[in-house]
């Protein structure tokens, strides 16, 4: 259907590579092209999770685990893009999910999610295209931005994160560079607004000339 051939690039966002298609044709496609990665099934599974070892799924639900006082996840997934995230928690994980929605700005996400990953997501809504009113009687006990941080902005955080109920669970990923101005913005506003329950430092992925990234998974609770 598609080989991915050669990698290039050493630092995230900057990264290409070059796709193969069934005809002979090649691509060469940045890593941050959503809209194109997701037009060939599964091209995003195969390049961060197969070729490029991401662990931000298993670095995020070590963390989930370790909480004991909620027996059923009520699961918001902000920048679901094609569905990794849900369907790691919903086949490596042990913990009971009774609701999972994703959100994502991109037409082609939902499309590839539903393509690639049916079955995991009870709803699935693009920015813009849903009811807030709606969305806050879920009772959300969890919000997961998993490798969304680059994406998005101050503002997109708190609009979200008032879609949770009270002591809901936040959790997402963050570069290491503790000097990272996005990093240090967002966990300013974390540390004066939300309490924080646990941090990890883990090895995020390949970067496409075989040296890897730190990020760091934080547990916040609102
Ligand atoms: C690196 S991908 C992560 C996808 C998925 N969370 C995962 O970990 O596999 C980033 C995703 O963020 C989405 N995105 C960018 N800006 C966004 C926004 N303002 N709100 C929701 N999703 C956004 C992109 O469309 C893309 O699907």
């Amino acid at each position: 259907m598609y080989n991915i051939k050669k990698l290039y690039g050493f630092q995230q966002g900057q990264e290409f590579f070059q796709l193969e298609l069934e005809d002979g044709q090649t691509k060469i496609i940045n890593i941050w092209d959503y809209t194109t990665l997701y037009q060939y099934p599964k091209l995003y599974e195969k390049l961060i999770v197969e070729q490029l070892e991401c662990n931000v799924y298993s670095a995020l639900e070590t963390l989930l685990s370790q909480v004991k006082n909620i027996d059923r996840w009520r699961i918001l997934d902000v920048a679901c893009g094609s569905g990794l995230m849900g369907k790691y928690l919903k086949q490596q994980s042990s913990i009971e999910i009774e609701l999972l929605v994703g959100i994502d700005i991109l037409p082609a996400a939902l499309t590839a999610l539903k393509r690639d990953n049916p079955h995991i997501y009870d709803q699935t809504y693009l920015v813009g295209q849903y009811n807030s009113d709606r969305l806050k009687k879920c009772e959300f006990n969890c919000i997961i931005f998993s490798a969304a941080a680059n994406h998005l902005d101050m503002q997109d955080y708190q609009d979200y994160l008032n879609l949770l109920s009270n002591h809901a669970y936040i959790l997402f990923n963050l570069t290491n560079h503790i000097q990272d101005e996005r990093r240090v913005k967002i966990l300013r506003w974390m540390n004066e607004n939300f309490e924080l329950c646990c941090n990890m430092v883990y090895t995020h992925r390949k970067l496409m000339n075989d040296s890897t990234v730190e990020h760091e998974v934080f547990l916040y609770r609102k």
